[in-house]
């Protein structure tokens, strides 16, 4: 067995070869003039696996030439982050199912897929191979563990997360909530955490994704008014876009952790051990 990685995902990917005791491919990256996108991987094996987050239509690209190069090897697929994952049903008439499409594109080249925190678990039916999803809260959890906070306080962003929190609180025994949102006027909301009191304490909000980081921003100048020690983001796929990262700290959030899903100053645990992990009782 061998791992070759996109471009995007090479410090997970050589992570993860580490952790599976295997090679690393040595795969080459550049374009053609007009843009398109070339590769060249190194010395194959029978049994590959292939990582790449899908971050942008390039790095979704790349993942469909590394499968095509791997055409005869028994692949496994894994998508540390699955962009367009969030786009799971129809909003509106005319739109695209953008998971479907991503996840059939992809799944024609691989024998089984894994993929880490998937935005919803029904995204997986739509892979044409076995599909599984790795879970990192008891790796965020850990993580939480080295912080030195005393006596954390865990709040999930929404309803949508709680389960996800509890996991990672349940991994220090910390205390877990949820925010709730009231809508005070047409535009103005007060988000406080459901029935535990922040002031005073160390909060930690966790959610899958940290994408514009909005929502998070707002609830952070909220819980320090009502009298929070600090506040510290922590997720597993550190999107970060329109300058997330700069609103946070704006904001006042102490430390933006995230995992090595996608590739940033701000990964600070890797996807890579869990993965591994996964790999072995997939048929
Ligand atoms: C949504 O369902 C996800 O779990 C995240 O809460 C969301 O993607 C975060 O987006 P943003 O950082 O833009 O508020």
């Amino acid at each position: 067995m061998k791992v070759i990685c996109t471009e995007k995902s090479q410090i997970l990917g050589t992570r993860l070869a580490a952790s599976l005791g295997v090679d690393i491919a040595d795969t080459r990256f550049a374009r053609f003039p007009d843009g398109e996108l070339y590769l060249r991987a190194g010395s194959l094996d029978d049994a590959m696996v292939c990582v790449g987050s899908v971050v942008d239509s390039d790095s979704l690209v790349e993942l469909l030439l590394l499968l095509d190069a791997c055409a005869g090897a028994d692949t496994t697929l894994v998508i540390p982050y699955m962009g367009y994952a969030r786009q799971d049903k129809q909003f509106n008439p005319g739109e695209p199912v953008s998971a479907r499409a991503v996840a059939r594109a992809l799944s024609r080249g691989a024998d089984r897929v894994i993929t880490v925190n998937i935005h919803e678990d029904t995204v997986l039916a739509h892979f044409d191979a076995p599909a599984a999803s790795v879970s990192l809260a008891p790796d965020i959890g850990a993580l939480i563990g080295t912080m030195g906070c005393a006596d954390p306080l865990i709040l999930a962003p929404d309803g949508g997360a709680s389960a996800f929190a509890h996991a990672i609180a349940n991994v220090g025994g910390w205390d877990c909530d949820e925010l709730k949102k009231t809508r005070l006027s047409g535009d103005q909301v007060r988000i406080e955490p459901k029935s535990i009191d922040v002031a005073g304490r160390e909060a930690i909000i966790v959610d899958d994704i940290i994408s514009t980081g909005g929502t998070l921003a707002t609830a952070t100048g909220m819980l320090y008014e009502q009298g929070a020690a600090a506040v510290h983001a922590a997720c597993v796929h550190g999107v970060l876009a329109s300058g997330a990262y700069a609103r946070l700290c704006h904001a006042g959030v102490r430390s933006i952790t995230a995992s090595d899903t996608i590739e940033s100053a701000c990964s600070r645990y890797s996807a890579a051990d869990r993965i591994a992990a996964a790999l072995r009782p997939i048929p």
